[in-house]
């Protein structure tokens, strides 16, 4: 993997984990509605857009919404989530995350953001690291989910460097599938089993070098 010029970071799960955040909100929003789901259900809406989440929790719970109330319980899950992520401290920043970022600039590669998220720049501030970004792509300024590569290109394009030189690091199979489909390097952040298509995976960011990349 060498002449990377720039790392592209996915945020949960990779600088944080806000998993549990999702999963709190979303769950509650499921029992609101009467049923349950399990956190091994919850695995599958890593990295999946809002609207997409929503459609796949109502269907675990066999339940059917017009478009417009499935846009009132997105919201609905959507306050519950942006509460707890208000009370987020920058002790919170996965272990080795803003070290590794850090490095990548010191060295002269540039770094972006790369997420689904509309909330990432709320979770950036209270985590105190928005500095550390040359680019951010979030959910708010792309119209196709993962694993299109559209949020990693718009990356690219905002760092001004050609995707062969960049490399995404994702804890989501579907965010690795869309930086091979935008022909970038992909680093797995998780387990090689379930991110078999990554051309590395770590289990995080501390166990990163530039060496690696
Ligand atoms: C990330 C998370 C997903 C979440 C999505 C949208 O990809 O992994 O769990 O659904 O972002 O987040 P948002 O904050 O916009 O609801
Ligand atoms: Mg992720």
């Amino acid at each position: 993997m060498n002449n990377i010029k720039a790392c592209i970071f996915d945020l949960d799960g990779v600088i944080v984990d806000t998993a549990i955040y999702h999963y709190k909100a979303w769950r509650r929003l499921a029992n609101s509605l009467g049923f349950d789901f399990t956190e091994q259900q919850n695995e599958q809406l890593k990295g999946v857009s809002r609207v997409r989440s929503l459609q796949l929790i109502l269907g675990w719970g066999g339940i059917t919404k017009t478009e417009a109330e499935q846009e009132q319980l997105a919201t609905q899950k959507n306050t519950w989530y942006v509460e707890m992520i208000n009370q987020m401290t920058p002790a919170e920043i996965l272990p080795g995350a803003r070290e590794f970022v850090q490095s990548c600039r010191d060295a002269g590669i540039k770094t972006a953001l790369g997420s689904a998220s509309k909330n990432s720049m709320t979770i950036l501030e209270k985590l105190q690291i928005v500095h550390l970004f040359d680019a951010i792509i979030d959910g708010n300024k792309v119209t196709k989910a993962k694993p299109d590569p559209e949020v990693f290109l718009k990356g690219a394009e905002a760092l001004g460097i050609e995707p062969q030189y960049c490399v995404v690091f994702e804890d989501a199979i579907a965010g690795v599938e869309a930086a091979k489909a935008g022909g970038m390097k992909a680093i797995g952040i998780g387990d090689p089993k379930v991110l078999y298509e990554a051309d590395l995976v770590v289990s995080g960011l501390k166990e990163m070098t530039l060496d690696k990349l």
